[in-house]
């Protein structure tokens, strides 16, 4: 459930027609919903509530905003970063260096030290290598640092082959059944404090069993890992559960998620961990678009919007869906093409999509655009880095500037000999 519904023929964020935010801030820009946001935290919060221990940390890499990691923050969250970049927009969002955990495969040794010098949480090690490296950090500083190791459990999440992480030839984590005499390794170090394990298998993912595989492997590790003398205390099961991106699209629950999860951690006594992103973000925002110009096709008519693969990357990247419809519908539909205004065809939205019918200068929105939308957007073409808004109730307020090509022209340079 989200709240971007239709009023009075308009449609809204909460309280707030999409046109007076259109009006005032131009387009394209992505609105967010703070009670949509609040409501998915809590869903999933309680979808886990039968867990004894859990920690909740939400995926920054979905959606960086600051006003979104604060209305998280709120709720409670820590976060899961993968560069020092986002560990310092959680830290400015007010969420405790202790509730963050660092995941990725290419920290650099100065990462780790900015992240020992806000006394971060957890890092979540994808290699030998990087423990050893942590390792030698952390002992000449005198410090010990708290980390998992992350394992991939050669399990296939079954969704797009970009997204999937959980496969042997994929680069994340160590082989399943290196696993234990590398976390043998590592937890013999001084300068690091072994305190559990990893796995992430993909995102959006649709269907609950290959989860639930990699978390039996994962329970079976722990076991075999405390056998031969190792503590485990913390369990990080990741992110990756898919969300709806067609209308009537249906796909597993945040409480089904939390039974299965309850099942295959049974007994497990660690505390569980979460990196959910999409679950939380993705329906939490929509992008808002005006439409250019139509113009003729051979097939299809093509629907021009002012917004552009590098406002919203993820239909030229996955071949991903978007619904798209108008902020005042008039009842009517069109089968049409909908394109961006950058110069290349991968800049296609939908190909012969029955939509509502627009044509130029009414406004429209791309929906479910709140996770992985702003965050990868770019400015190919010379064109604005979108602007982001936050509705709360009869609120708004721009949580992101526009970036104007401009200010990006400014700060570059030519040099003397070519002056
Ligand atoms: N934890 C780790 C270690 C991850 O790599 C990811 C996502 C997450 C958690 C959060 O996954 P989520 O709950 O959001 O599925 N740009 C792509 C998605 C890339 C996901 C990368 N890792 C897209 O637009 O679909």
């Amino acid at each position: 459930m989200d709240h971007f519904q239709l009023r009075d023929g308009v449609l809204h964020a909460e309280d707030v027609p999409l046109t007076a935010i259109a009006e005032a801030v131009g387009t394209p820009v992505y609105v967010y919903s703070r009670a949509t946001l609040t409501r998915h935290a809590r869903v999933f919060r309680e979808a886990l509530s039968a867990l004894p221990s859990i920690h909740i940390a939400f995926a920054v890499k979905s959606n960086p905003n600051l006003a979104v990691l604060k209305v998280l923050a709120r709720e409670g969250y820590g976060a899961d970063v993968v560069s020092a970049g986002e560990m310092h927009r959680a830290l400015a969002a007010g969420m405790p260096a202790a509730d963050i955990v660092f995941s990725g495969v290419g920290k650099t040794a100065r990462e780790m030290h900015e992240a020992l010098d806000v006394g971060l949480g957890q890092f979540n090690l994808e290699s030998e290598e990087e423990g050893l490296e942590l390792a030698a950090i952390a002992a000449v500083r005198g410090e010990v640092a708290t980390a998992v190791l992350r394992v991939n459990p050669d399990v296939d999440a079954r969704t797009h082959a970009k997204i999937s992480t959980g496969k042997s030839e994929n680069k994340f984590g160590v082989p399943y059944d290196q696993a234990a005499g590398i976390y043998a390794r590592l937890a013999a170090l001084p300068g690091l404090n072994m305190r559990g394990l990893a796995v992430h298998i993909g995102s959006q993912i649709a269907d609950l069993e290959p989860s639930r595989v990699a978390f039996v492997k994962m329970g079976e590790l722990m076991r075999t890992i405390r056998g031969q003398g190792d503590t485990v205390t913390h369990m990080d099961l990741g992110g990756g559960l898919g969300v709806p991106y067609r209308a009537g699209e249906s796909l597993p629950e945040p409480a089904e998620y939390g039974e299965m999860v309850a099942e295959a951690t049974r007994g497990w006594d660690a505390t569980i961990m979460f990196e959910p992103g999409r679950v939380i973000a993705g329906n939490s925002g929509v992008l808002v678009t005006e439409v250019v110009r139509v113009k003729p096709g051979t097939v299809n008519p093509f629907v021009i919007v002012d917004a552009a693969m590098n406002d919203l990357v993820r239909p030229a990247m996955y071949d991903a869906w978007h619904d798209f419809a108008a902020v005042r519908p008039s009842g009517e539909t069109m089968v049409a093409n909908i394109v961006g205004p950058i110069c290349e065809s991968s800049d296609t939205f939908a190909m012969a999509r029955e939509i509502d019918a627009v044509s130029a200068g009414d406004l429209a929105v791309f929906r479910t655009a709140g996770a992985y939308g702003a965050t990868m957007a770019n400015t190919y073409n010379s064109r604005a880095l979108v602007p982001e808004v936050m509705v709360d109730g009869d609120k708004w307020a721009v949580v992101a500037d526009r970036i104007e090509p401009a200010t990006i022209l400014a700060a570059e340079r030519v040099p003397e000999w070519l002056a």
